[in-house]
């Protein structure tokens, strides 16, 4: 098989949200520190009739409806999520419900989990299936589902909530260029969940976002070079369209683009413009511990990548700002939002794509774009997910409103014995939901 990548796409995130400013307020922090300080507008949150399980049966149901696959040609459900309900049922094996109708029991993969990066997992396990030995023709399913929830305090307005569907297979519109690869995974307590009572992470912010950026820096610079070696000449941000991160807060994408274009200056000076080699030089003798500590040089560095940020980057931010971080989901809701805001006109392009999962392990790894055919074009991908509705659609929920929904779930995490409220008027016809959990712990799950 050639071409192997993603054929087609669907994108869920819960109706339900809170606006970062309405945050602001109720939180009492100082105007503009969500919005401005983080970058964020808007936050998803599961209400208690959803989750992770239901979010992917909703999206999962919804791509093979709407790209009219048949459930029997799907050969390989791959799940990406850190969201944990079950520390040995996968959540795979709730979405086989999907599949078990109509006799499709033949279905290899269960879930893959470090924090934000097991969607990237389970799509590089679906690509090699598909491009290995074992792969019988039918499709590969990826999916990214989780729901970010954070304790009371500042790391509380970067949590969000999402689930995506990725349909892998041959001759596929976004073509995974798989010689282009490079990794770096380490040991590190920047975020993690070691209380299985709760939900929460642990997080040391600072530390998560300098791992964030050194884990860029050390793929950026293994992609550079392979990307040398196979095309013998030096690869530059101008080398690509486009260029989508994993988006914990959308001040981090910032930050992090920033930092490309400093390793760039640094690589090479006449890969930046005049501007930013002048702007830029202050700093070029910082040892490269000093560079993440420097404030000033992540100023400059912002300030210098401005304009090629709003041309190759910003495109891809619109889910992210809006939903809020969506952990596995995130790196690909932000992909979602370039197919959205770019549609036909990403055809030849290439977009590097940046995950990063705390702990850590990270990619930098990039696609190259082609028109397709219908129905797995990029046209008609957009058109299914339907951002703009998706977006439109919603409803503002009070923050007091927010944060007793969560208490809610801090009592009923690994809870039984519960029933949920009958009130589903605000969820999209076609959604999943949990309807209760028995003596047994089992969870049971109706559709709209
Ligand atoms: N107006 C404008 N900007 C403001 C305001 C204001 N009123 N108040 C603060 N800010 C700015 C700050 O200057 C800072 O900007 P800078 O980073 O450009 O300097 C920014 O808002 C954040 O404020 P801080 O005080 O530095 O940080 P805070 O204590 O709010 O914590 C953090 C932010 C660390 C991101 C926290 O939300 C967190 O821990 N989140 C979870 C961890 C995370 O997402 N890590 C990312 C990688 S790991 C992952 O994906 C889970």
């Amino acid at each position: 098989p050639t071409n192997v990548g993603i054929l087609a796409m669907d994108i869920y995130f819960p109706p339900t949200c809170v606006t970062q400013e309405a945050l602001e307020g109720h939180d009492g922090v100082s105007k503009g520190k969500y919005t401005i300080g983080l970058g964020q507008d808007c936050m998803a949150f599961c209400s208690e009739v959803e989750d992770v399980i239901s979010m992917s049966l909703t999206v999962v149901a919804s791509l093979l409806e709407k790209f009219n696959v048949d459930p029997k040609q799907i050969g390989r459900l791959e799940v990406g999520s850190e969201t944990v309900i079950d520390k040995s049922k996968s959540i795979k094996t709730f979405l086989m419900q999907v599949f078990e109708a109509s006799g499709n029991t033949d279905i290899e993969g269960v879930d893959s989990t470090n924090a934000c990066y097991g969607g990237t997992a389970a799509l590089f396990n679906c690509v090699n299936w598909v491009e290995s030995c074992s792969w019988d023709g039918r499709y590969g399913l990826v999916v990214c589902t989780d729901s970010a929830v954070y304790a009371e305090g500042p790391a509380r307005p970067t949590g969000g909530a999402a689930a995506i569907a990725i349909l892998v297979g041959p001759d596929a519109p976004i073509v995974l260029e798989s010689k282009l690869r490079g990794s770096h995974m380490a040991h590190a307590y920047d975020f993690y969940k070691p209380n299985l009572a709760s939900e929460y992470p642990v997080v040391d912010g600072k530390l998560s976002q300098t791992c964030y950026l050194m884990a860029l820096d050390s793929c950026y610079q293994i992609f550079c070079k392979k990307f040398e070696k196979l095309e013998g000449r030096p690869f530059s941000i101008s080398d690509s369209d486009y260029f989508v991160f994993h988006s914990p807060y959308n001040k981090l994408v910032q930050k992090s683009f920033g930092r490309l274009y400093f390793n760039d200056f640094m690589r090479n000076p006449s890969f930046v413009d005049e501007a930013a080699r002048e702007s830029l030089a202050p700093y070029a003798s910082l040892s490269s511990d000093e560079s993440y500590q420097s404030r000033d040089l992540e100023k400059a560095n912002q300030q210098a990548a401005r304009h090629v940020y709003n041309a190759k980057v910003q495109p891809s931010t619109l889910i992210p700002k809006q939903v809020g971080n969506m952990y596995t989901a995130s790196l690909y809701a932000a992909f979602a939002s370039l197919l959205h805001n770019k549609n036909t006109s990403l055809v030849g392009n290439r977009v590097v794509m940046f995950s990063y999962g705390s702990g850590l392990t990270a990619t930098m790894f990039s696609f190259h774009l082609q028109e397709g055919q219908h129905p797995f074009n990029l046209s008609n991908i957009v058109t299914v997910m339907n951002v703009s509705d998706k977006l439109k659609q919603r409803l503002e929920i009070p923050p007091e409103k927010f944060v007793e929904t969560l208490k809610i779930m801090e009592q009923r995490y690994g809870g039984k014995d519960f029933v949920t409220s009958k009130d589903c008027s605000y969820l999209p016809p076609g959604t999943f939901y949990l309807t209760n959990v028995d003596s047994m712990y089992r969870r049971h799950y109706a559709k709209k």
